[in-house]
């Protein structure tokens, strides 16, 4: 069976598609699916780093969660379209969020627009560093705000929520390095929907 056929029949039972991307450690995910509890739910976690997935997996032995050590382009790719109920990505390496290399990214997450299902969400926390390693100022944070949810939004999506920081329940490892340097990095978390097409 090649890869794309075994991760979709794995899934394809499952009422619900939940994908994290770049899982680390699993902790997150780990919070996720027992947060949940939903055995109706599927959890897909995509992660590169071998040794991070090896600790994922000791920590994520759900029948309905699978762990795929690939990169992100190579899995989403097996998705079929208007497929996943909800996107999950926490602090994205910089070639998937930063500014500078926005013409590099804005493809990805068109892909990723195309495998959600309509009303379907893309929960994404970020975070904007000072170049010089200075406090990020209230107007740099909000010049990049506004920046992201408008090439966001010009990518389809449809700005559900944004909130300042992380949400609490949310904990990862970088998550919690980054806590603790709250005036050098600023996150942000945007709530991102595919919407309803017209004619349904
Ligand atoms: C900044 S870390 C964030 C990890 C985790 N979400 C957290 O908050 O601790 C980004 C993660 O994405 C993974 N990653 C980077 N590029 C990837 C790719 N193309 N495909 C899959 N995983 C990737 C890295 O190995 C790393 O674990």
């Amino acid at each position: 069976m090649c890869f794309k056929d075994s991760i979709i029949s794995t899934i394809s039972p499952c009422q619900r598609v939940v994908v994290e991307l770049g899982i680390g450690d699993g902790r997150l995910l780990e919070k996720v699916v027992r947060d949940r509890k939903s055995t109706q739910t599927c959890y897909v976690g995509i992660e590169i780093d071998a040794k991070q997935i090896q600790i994922a997996h000791e920590r994520l032995r759900e029948k309905n969660v699978s762990l795929v050590n690939e990169s992100f382009e190579k899995v989403i790719s097996c998705f079929p379209d208007n497929y996943v109920d909800e996107f999950i990505f926490v602090l994205p390496p910089p070639e998937y969020i930063d500014k500078s290399m926005g013409s590099q990214w804005s493809s990805f997450y068109r892909e990723i627009f195309k495998k959600m299902k309509e009303n379907g969400s893309l929960t994404m926390v970020t975070e904007i560093i000072n170049n010089l390693l200075e406090p990020v100022t209230n107007r740099e944070f909000k010049i990049w705000k506004n920046w992201l949810m408008s090439k966001f939004t010009s990518l389809g999506f449809i700005i559900k929520e944004t909130h300042d920081g992380s949400p609490s329940y949310f904990s990862s490892r970088y998550l919690e390095q980054f806590r603790g340097d709250t005036s050098r990095i600023k996150m942000v978390t945007l709530i991102l929907l595919k919407p309803y097409s017209i004619s349904s």
